[in-house]
């Protein structure tokens, strides 16, 4: 197991040589990082010695691989399982809030995709500071876990809360967090995302709003639990993460080719595509010219989600999504059926603060047993609740198929005899 443990510039910087040691009791190999100010409270040999590895200090330094350079924060944060940040300041918790990189410790969490743990450690007026409060629950909305400061004695004389956690207390939710990240370890998680483009001619198209930012939460979380993640995208504009084996598609129909190819090897599906039901018939050569009126033939798309029920292999679950802008939960329903998957996310796309385009989504998880609500939140944080039900899901489908066949093994004359016997 691979644990980063990044030292940022505090008193608390020297209980990170008992934060490694306590990681390496747990098993764990462990890199050490450090911004400059971590260097004025603790020197980078001591912790080179103990994790016996080169401390990194610079997002300037090159690594020479055979004969090429690496990109030493971008290698080490794909490599990662977990990454600790222990102490963490208030102003990396800040940088860390709102997206700044400028020492190796806050880019390789920003280019890092595993679980990030992070414990404070700060003077008592600093940590119940209303910035510092705030930033902590935009990163704990992201995913972020965190090992509470505790109460006591801090350097600075004061007493109350702001003391680093127990490096033991902090090398358990870092073992647990590394845990996690082998939660999904050989599934093979098949998603979709983005609007499909239907072309009307060569310069212009039938598209819709999906941004792809729900597919690419779900296809983030999925690899930090270790899954191995195929992602076929019509998105255009939200990256994609380069650990995902990814296609890059236009229309349903190239949508639909790419999902039956990769399909074989899938052990769940998740369709948060927004597949256009239509195309032009006719699609023109050469741009439309300008005319008072215009008629486009359109005729249906293939159902992909249906298709990909037909030809899975029984032991791989289906989870549709269902954009709804009235009735959410009967439409919800009535597609959990018809398109016969396992489960289906009813999102309601009416509003401007969930559901496309935006960061937040809310809705239903409708399974063959239960109706589960989940809040409106953070689309990684949907998708963290959207896994994380993937073992419920399973069972509900499982049962469902089980009564089914029940079902069918009874003719009529058995029920009759039954009744007469029983
Ligand atoms: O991408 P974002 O901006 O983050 O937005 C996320 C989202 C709102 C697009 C996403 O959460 C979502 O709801 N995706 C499904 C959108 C949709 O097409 O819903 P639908 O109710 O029209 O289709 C039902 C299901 O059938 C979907 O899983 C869809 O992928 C699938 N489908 C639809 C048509 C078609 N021809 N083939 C299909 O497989």
């Amino acid at each position: 197991m691979k644990v980063l443990v990044g030292v940022t510039g505090g008193i608390a910087a020297y209980k990170a040589a008992e934060l490694v040691r306590e990681l390496q009791r747990g098993g764990a190999e462990v890199q050490v990082l450090m911004t400059p100010a971590a260097e004025k409270f603790i020197t980078p040999l001591t912790l080179a010695a103990l994790s016996g590895k080169p401390v990194l200090t610079s997002v300037w330094q090159e690594t020479a691989v055979g004969d090429r350079f690496e990109i030493e924060h971008i290698q080490i944060a794909q490599d990662a399982d977990v990454m600790v940040i222990a102490p963490a300041t208030a102003n990396t918790l800040a940088k860390l809030a709102h997206g700044l990189a400028d020492d190796m410790v806050t880019t390789t969490a920003l280019a890092a995709t595993c679980p990030l743990v992070i414990a404070p450690a700060m003077n008592v007026h600093m940590w119940r500071h209303a910035a510092t409060q705030a930033n902590l629950a935009v990163l704990q909305e992201r995913g972020v876990r965190f090992v509470a400061p505790e109460s006591g004695e801090l350097a600075c004389g004061m007493v109350g809360e702001g003391r680093l956690a127990e490096p033991v207390t902090i090398a358990e939710s870092v073992l647990a967090a590394a845990g996690h990240s082998q939660q999904m370890a050989g599934e093979v998680v098949l998603i979709t995302a983005g609007g499909t483009r239907e072309p009307i001619d060569p310069v212009r198209f039938l598209a819709n709003r999906s941004s792809g930012r729900m597919g690419m939460a779900l296809a983030e979380e999925a690899l930090s639990r270790g899954a191995e993640v195929l992602y076929i995208t019509a998105a255009k504009d939200v990256p994609v993460s380069p650990r995902c084996r990814s296609f890059r598609v236009n229309t349903a129909q190239e949508m639909h080719a790419a999902l039956l190819a990769e399909l074989p090897r899938a052990t769940a599906v998740f369709m948060a595509a927004a597949v256009s039901d239509y195309r032009v018939e006719a699609v023109a050569e050469q741009k439309r010219k300008k005319t008072e009126r215009m008629t486009l033939e359109l005729v249906a798309n293939p159902d992909i989600l249906r298709d990909v029920v037909q030809h899975r292999k029984p032991s791989t679950t289906v989870i549709g999504f269902a954009a709804e802008t009235e009735r959410v939960l009967e439409e919800g329903r009535r597609k959990l059926v018809s398109k016969a998957v396992d489960a289906i996310f009813a999102n309601d796309v009416s509003g401007v603060d969930s559901g496309f385009e935006v960061d937040r989504n809310a809705g239903m998880l409708l399974t063959h047993a239960e109706e589960i609500p989940l809040a409106a939140a953070n689309k990684r944080s949907i998708a963290q609740q959207l896994l994380s039900a993937l073992p419920a899901i399973r069972n509900a489908a499982n049962a469902k198929t089980w009564w089914a066949h029940q079902d069918s093994n009874l003719e009529p004359k058995d029920y009759e005899s039954s009744a007469l016997t029983d």
